[in-house]
């Protein structure tokens, strides 16, 4: 990715910089105008989940074509919500990956000639960098170092953050996201898409040990391993409608939507959770966060609150709506990133594949 690094460029102005984000890099087309980084001005987001719902997971083409419908309006929305005219907007920041590439490529497109036109600073943002940064919209205090967990349908990192745009990375999964586990067993069980938000709604009063599942550990690593969970988890399902058959009767009356639903949610925050905390006594980081949309998933919430208690540190959770994706994230990234003066120039790219460590 091409960069130009103009540091130190003297900002001294009482009225806030205003970043405008564009956020396409999977199945919600968003923008958002955010001022200082920190205070949210307008986020306007237009999921896709009903076109790809019938299909039981994203699909790539349709979405880039949702998303060249939709940028548009959405950025119009945004700008008008705002009560700003383009003329106060002092950068257009856009996710430029990790994600799908034809979605990806419709923001960044946006992004650029929105920036030509309007004669302001392009600022690409990492995806998961932006889910980071979501946090700092919601504790205004916040400030690195501290340690984040950033859980997605697509990621499943620890990572120190060192500063504003210095990452390290502690654990990543080794096989599937802790979100793909989610969707993956939502839909095995037949119970649609997305997974984890109708996971979290079926487990409720379900018996979250109602069979055992592993809980993988990786040798001297903090690294996540979630396949053997989802393959042990499918078992348990086959034995379940194998048996029903046997005896004529239906699955669910030998192992309910909600003791499946509960026991998979516990089992994946256990993990998490576990990994987390021996993050924390490596890094010995005083402040821990959640990112990504997992971090939506309240017993993960609660769970990771009674650990912070525990060993006292400070936890930082995001409001439930900037856990998913969402362009004020990359916006609050984008001002940092503004703030340093680390742009892009009009040839930007998207690309499908960014390590946090990139950057
Ligand atoms: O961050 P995100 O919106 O998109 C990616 O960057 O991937 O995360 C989407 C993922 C999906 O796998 C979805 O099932 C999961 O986050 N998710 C949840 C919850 N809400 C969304 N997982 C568990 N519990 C939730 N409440
Ligand atoms: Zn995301």
């Amino acid at each position: 990715m091409r960069m130009t690094n103009c540091k130190n460029i003297a900002v001294d102005r009482a009225e806030p910089i205003y970043i405008l984000g564009i956020e396409t890099s999977c199945d919600e087309t968003s923008a958002a105008i955010v001022a200082d980084g920190r205070r949210i001005v307008s986020n306007v987001i237009a999921s896709q989940i009903d076109l790809h719902q019938s299909y039981g997971g994203v699909v790539p083409e349709l979405a880039s074509r949702q998303h060249v419908k939709t940028i548009l309006p959405v950025i119009e929305e945004a700008v008008s919500l705002s009560g700003l005219t383009l003329a106060a907007i002092d950068g257009i920041a856009v996710t430029a990956g990790p994600g799908l590439i034809g979605a990806l490529l419709v923001g960044v497109s946006a992004a650029k000639a929105l920036a030509f036109a309007i004669e302001r600073p392009l600022i690409a943002v990492n995806h998961l960098a932006g889910h980071i940064a979501a946090n700092y919209l919601c504790d205004s205090e916040l400030e690195p170092p501290f340690l984040a967990l950033v859980v997605s349908g697509a990621h499943a990192h620890i990572v120190y953050v060192q500063d504003y745009s210095d990452y390290s990375l502690i654990a990543r999964t080794q096989d599937d996201a802790a979100g793909e586990v989610f969707d993956k067993l939502a839909r095995a069980v037949g119970l649609g898409y997305p997974g984890g938000p109708i996971i979290e709604q079926k487990a409720q009063g379900g018996n979250c040990k109602a069979f055992p599942l592993p809980h993988p550990l990786i040798k001297d690593s903090l690294d996540f391993s979630f396949s053997g969970v989802k393959t042990a988890a499918l078992n348990v399902l086959n034995q379940a409608e194998q048996l029903a058959k046997k005896n004529g009767q239906s699955r669910r009356e030998i192992l309910s939507d909600k003791d499946f639903a509960a026991t998979v949610q516990e089992t994946i925050v256990e993990i998490l959770t576990a990994h987390l905390s021996q993050a924390q006594k490596i890094t010995n980081a005083r402040t821990i966060t959640l990112a990504g949309g997992v971090s939506a998933n309240l017993r993960l919430r609660e769970a990771v609150t009674e650990m912070a208690d525990q060993i006292g540190v400070k936890l930082i959770v995001p409001d439930i709506k900037l856990c998913t994706d969402n362009a004020a994230m990359i916006a609050a990234a984008g001002y940092f990133l503004w703030r340093d003066g680390i742009y892009s120039d009009l040839s930007l790219n998207a690309t499908a594949l960014w390590e946090l460590s990139e950057i």
